[in-house]
């Protein structure tokens, strides 16, 4: 079988997961997954289509009958491309309902399997990617930051008011954390890393440092 390294990233919203895995990717010479784009892909098209995005069977069958492509740059569902349309605030307010069905975490997490079996690994990140997707991974990071410092980050990513988000991002962290079916929370053996005050660059050196020691 082929050897598949994996690095595995898991944290809240704004902890700097996606910034800092694309650049670890890049510096350790792996392609990068973000698996939240599968999950809000999936939401943007079952908005499109008016479908109650709590209703099991119907998210799995649109799943089923949908094609995702997340790649390095751009985000593609049934042919449309979605980058932009997967940020809007609409999305973000109903994708954690949409991550707590079990059929849809499933199936996501195939494809998620498939991505790293196909091209022999990467670096990977989301909710549940240490905890349940590559729980054999040779590098598992729990990144995370206050929620007042994710709060600021996001406002100077995509704007708005410091507190409406700081809210939004503590109730999507409470949904994700309290789900029965893999809730966000540090795997065995995983590294944590508190961002706060810490510069991306910093962040990355550190990662790139306990992956040559922990996968090489
Ligand atoms: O970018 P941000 O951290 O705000 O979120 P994201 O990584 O795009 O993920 C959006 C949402 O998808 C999360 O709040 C989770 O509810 C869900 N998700 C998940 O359940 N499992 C994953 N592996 C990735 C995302």
């Amino acid at each position: 079988m082929k050897t598949v390294r994996i690095v595995a990233i898991d944290g809240p919203a704004g902890a700097g997961k996606s910034t800092i895995a694309r650049m670890l990717a890049e510096r350790i010479g792996l392609m990068y997954l973000d698996t939240g784009a599968m999950y809000r892909a999936l939401t943007v098209v079952a908005q499109d289509r008016g479908i109650d995005l709590g209703d099991e069977s119907q998210m799995v069958a649109l799943l089923d009958s949908s094609s995702i492509f997340v790649g390095k740059s751009e985000v593609v569902i049934n042919e449309e491309d979605v980058t932009t349309r997967i940020r809007s605030q609409e999305v973000t307010l109903g994708v954690s309902t949409v991550a707590t069905l079990p059929g849809v975490r499933a199936r996501l997490r195939d494809l998620q399997r498939k991505w790293a079996e196909r091209i022999g690994g990467g670096v990977v990140e989301g909710r549940d990617i240490a905890t349940v997707v590559f729980p054999e991974a040779c590098l598992k990071v729990f990144l995370t930051a206050s929620p007042s410092e994710r709060a600021r980050r996001r406002v100077e990513q995509i704007g708005g008011d410091l507190l409406e988000v700081e809210a939004a991002i503590t109730l999507r962290d409470q949904r994700d954390m309290s789900r029965a079916d893999g809730p966000l929370k540090p795997a065995e053996g995983a590294v944590v890393i508190d961002t706060t005050g810490l510069s991306v660059e910093n962040v990355v050196a550190t990662m790139a440092d306990l992956y040559r020691k922990n996968c090489g």
